[in-house]
């Protein structure tokens, strides 16, 4: 399956992507990374990894639908099925998604539904939980809202600042997306409504969920 990658920043989602789209059983491979800013290193990831990278910036179109369009040209001109937001800083409109067909899997550094948006570590440590985490889901209309294909959590300490939390997450976003883009890639996942159903998976079980880029007999 071939998948796209929107990113807008540093992109080690990206590289946690790109890492397992080697494993030779990996069910997909990443055709196009685009990018809506021009500086973010993600792009230099991609073009380390010889994957063809793009920038489609806000200040060349005069709205958001001719950069939604440009997004989607990009995409089409690679083939791409299956689309990956990683750390990409729009949202997209349902136009976009109708017009995009395919799934779009967006991840989260939070326990969707909790502390949706920006600065969903920050809001985290605001409100004080002693649990946070992040997660996968299949992006709606909404921000955050769409239905959960896999989470991890991780404890809040103490001690934790935003850099800490936020570290102590991003280990479990590179361990949590290339798993789910495995499974949504092998269609493995079925929805009951809103509900993300993994039955006769028989690798989900805890020793694959520790395995992302691996399949267990
Ligand atoms: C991640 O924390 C992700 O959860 C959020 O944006 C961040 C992107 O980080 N959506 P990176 O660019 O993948 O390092």
């Amino acid at each position: 399956m071939s998948v796209g990658v929107l990113v807008s920043g540093k992109g080690t989602n990206l590289q946690a992507l790109i890492d397992a789209s080697f494993a030779p059983d990996f069910p997909a491979r990443i055709a196009v990374v685009v990018s809506n800013n021009p500086g973010a290193y993600a792009l230099q990831r991609a073009r380390q990894a010889q994957i063809p990278a793009v920038v489609v910036e806000q200040v060349r179109f005069a709205s958001r639908e001719q950069l939604e369009q440009a997004l989607l040209d990009a995409l089409r001109q690679h083939d791409v099925q299956l689309l990956c937001l990683a750390g990409f800083m729009r949202i997209l409109s349902p136009w976009f998604l109708s017009s995009f067909g395919g799934p779009v899997l967006n991840i989260h550094p939070a326990l969707l539904p909790s502390f949706p948006g920006l600065h969903a570590t920050r809001q985290a440590l605001e409100h004080g939980v002693k649990i946070s985490g992040c997660t996968v889901h299949l992006v709606d209309a909404g921000t955050d809202t769409g239905p959960i294909i896999v989470q991890a959590a991780v404890p809040v300490l103490p001690a934790d600042d935003e850099a800490s939390l936020g570290a102590r997450i991003q280990h479990e976003e590179h361990r949590i997306y290339p798993l789910a883009l495995r499974w949504v890639a092998e269609k493995a996942i079925a929805l009951r409504g809103r509900v993300v159903q993994l039955d006769g998976l028989p690798e989900v079980s805890d020793q694959a969920l520790r395995n992302p880029g691996k399949r267990v007999p």
